[in-house]
């Protein structure tokens, strides 16, 4: 489905990820877990063409698709949820899931909501004025709009409380469910550890670790290395 091939990404003249490769198979929901200012984002943004690699190549299935514009891997199947909740804050919540719309999905609004009933009973909300949870299930649920077969997940349960988390949690295995692969970046193991399948430990803008869940689980000297544990 992604292979990340050696990518080597810059911010201006500051070298960020060194050699990142990595693999995300069809239905597999893998993790990309680091501490803070590991290289989780940067390795995010690299795919989907919003800081593209200067070395390497980024490939979705079987297609080179290394500095793609980010709204042409939207369409070709990519969807992407920054770290960052950003909703359109004047529209309501039913509205930023219409204006991204594509007619040939095989998502629609109402199979959003399917998925996401609390989403639903808010549609006419301003997004604005959302919590940060719902704002969180807001930006999943658009990005779905694009009826992704692969979903970049960057931290999506940072700084929610935890009954917030516990639901969010469930929708994502709800979409793995769906049969849509999944990379998912995150800090705290504990919680990546109840949806992954196989998990990358990046550090520094390099990858240390690649092992199935269970591995990590049991690795406790790479977990007190390289994560907070
Ligand atoms: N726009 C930028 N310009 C320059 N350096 C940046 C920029 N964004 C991030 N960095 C640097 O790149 C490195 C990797 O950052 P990145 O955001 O990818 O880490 P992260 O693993 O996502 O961290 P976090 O858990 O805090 O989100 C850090 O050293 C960070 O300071
Ligand atoms: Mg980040």
């Amino acid at each position: 489905m992604l292979d990340v091939a050696s990518i080597h990404t810059y911010y201006g003249l500051s070298h960020i990820l060194f050699d990142v490769s990595l693999k995300v198979d069809k239905g597999e929901v893998v993790g990309l877990l680091g501490r803070n200012g590991a290289g989780k984002s940067t390795t995010m943004r690299s795919i989907m063409g919003l800081t593209p690699p200067r070395e390497g190549k980024i490939i979705f299935k079987g297609e080179d698709i290394t500095g793609e514009k980010p709204f042409k891997l939207f369409r070709k199947g990519i969807g992407y949820v920054p770290d960052d909740r950003r909703v359109f804050a004047d529209l309501s919540v039913d509205d930023n899931l219409e204006i991204v719309y594509q007619r040939d999905s095989k998502w629609s609004k109402q199979r959003v909501y399917e998925l996401f009933p609390a989403l639903e009973e808010i549609k006419s909300r301003r997004a604005g004025n959302l919590s940060g949870g719902e704002q969180q299930m807001l930006t999943i649920a658009r990005a779905l709009m694009g009826s992704p077969e692969l979903l970049l997940l960057d931290e999506p349960t940072e700084g929610l409380a935890p009954l917030i988390v516990r639901d969010l949690e469930e929708q994502i295995l709800k979409l793995k469910k769906a049969g849509i692969s999944i990379l998912l970046s995150e800090q705290n193991i504990k919680s990546a550890l109840k949806l992954i399948d196989r998990a990358y430990i990046i550090d520094n803008g390099r990858i240390r670790y690649e092992g199935t869940a269970s591995e990590l689980d049991a690795n406790e000297e790479v977990k007190k290395r390289y994560l907070m544990v």
